[in-house]
């Protein structure tokens, strides 16, 4: 167990199956977790499963989509974190968001807007003087538009670049920024799904790479990704167009 580190980390849509696992290493690490979430009883019940330091864990309510919400959701903590995480997400398969505009336009909300509401509000309190880092949980499917699921890729497309533009406006206040572009990892967003089992990571092994970020913007975690990851970068799109 690492010393105490005075530093609080916020975690935004806390409940996510790979955020969890990133309040049981941020405490490990001896920072303070603020987890915000729609679920507040399955965070209580994460603490107490695990036997987290209860004074360690402050649990809000916090909605991504409810974006007039936001600016009093930060105006209310007490303290201002030192981190910042946004691992909200929400996904439906590409055929339903090609149909269905509402199902579409709830990604666009939790894995865009929600996320450029938020982050933007945090970013811009220069009175927080001690923020240090801001984080993102983006994807691989946003790396390349390929038709097997290019509505939540763009929307994680659209965050990344966000990210990226956010990054060099915050660079002259010293705030690193991170984007993890990650790809398959066994939590309930992708419950349902037929995954290449060999290429599935585990959500404590996600975390690892969040609470470690360090200069690096871009993380992807795991080799295999990484190399999946440089070939996508570089594949002409003729080839892109093959792929699923
Ligand atoms: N799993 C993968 O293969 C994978 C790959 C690449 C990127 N990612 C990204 O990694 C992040 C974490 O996802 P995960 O894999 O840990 O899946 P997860 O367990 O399903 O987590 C997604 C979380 O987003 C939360 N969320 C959805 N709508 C929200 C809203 N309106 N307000 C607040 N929170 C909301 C959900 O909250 P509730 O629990 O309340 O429903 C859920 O806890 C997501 O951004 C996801 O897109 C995941």
């Amino acid at each position: 167990m690492n010393q105490n580190t005075g530093k609080t980390v916020l975690i935004l849509g806390a409940n996510s199956d790979v955020a969890k696992q990133c309040i049981i290493q941020y405490i490990q690490k001896g920072f303070s977790v603020i987890a915000a979430s729609r679920d507040t009883a399955s965070l209580e019940k994460l603490v107490a499963d695990h036997k987290l330091d209860s004074s360690k864990v402050t649990i809000l309510y916090f909605d991504a989509v409810d974006f007039d919400s936001h600016q009093t959701f930060y105006d209310q903590l007490a303290v201002k974190p030192h981190i910042a995480v946004y691992a909200a997400g929400f996904l439906v398969d590409n055929e339903k968001a090609l149909r269905d505009f509402k199902e579409a336009q709830q990604m666009m909300k939790v894995n865009y807007m929600g996320a450029v509401s938020i982050l933007n509000i945090i970013a811009m309190d220069q009175s927080n003087t001690h923020l240090e880092r801001m984080i993102g949980l983006s994807s691989l499917s946003g790396v390349r538009g390929r038709k097997s699921n290019f509505v939540y890729g763009s929307t994680k497309a659209a965050f990344t670049q966000y990210l990226a533009g956010l990054r060099q406006e915050l660079a002259s206040r010293k705030i690193k920024v991170n984007v993890l572009v990650i790809g398959y990892i066994r939590t309930k967003i992708n419950e349902g799904l037929q995954l290449n089992e060999s290429l599935i990571m585990e959500p404590d092994y996600v975390a690892k790479y969040i609470v470690n970020a360090r200069n690096s913007f871009t993380i992807v975690p795991n080799f295999k990704w990484k190399i999946i990851y440089t070939i996508l970068k570089i594949l002409p799109e003729s080839l892109v167009a093959k792929l699923p």
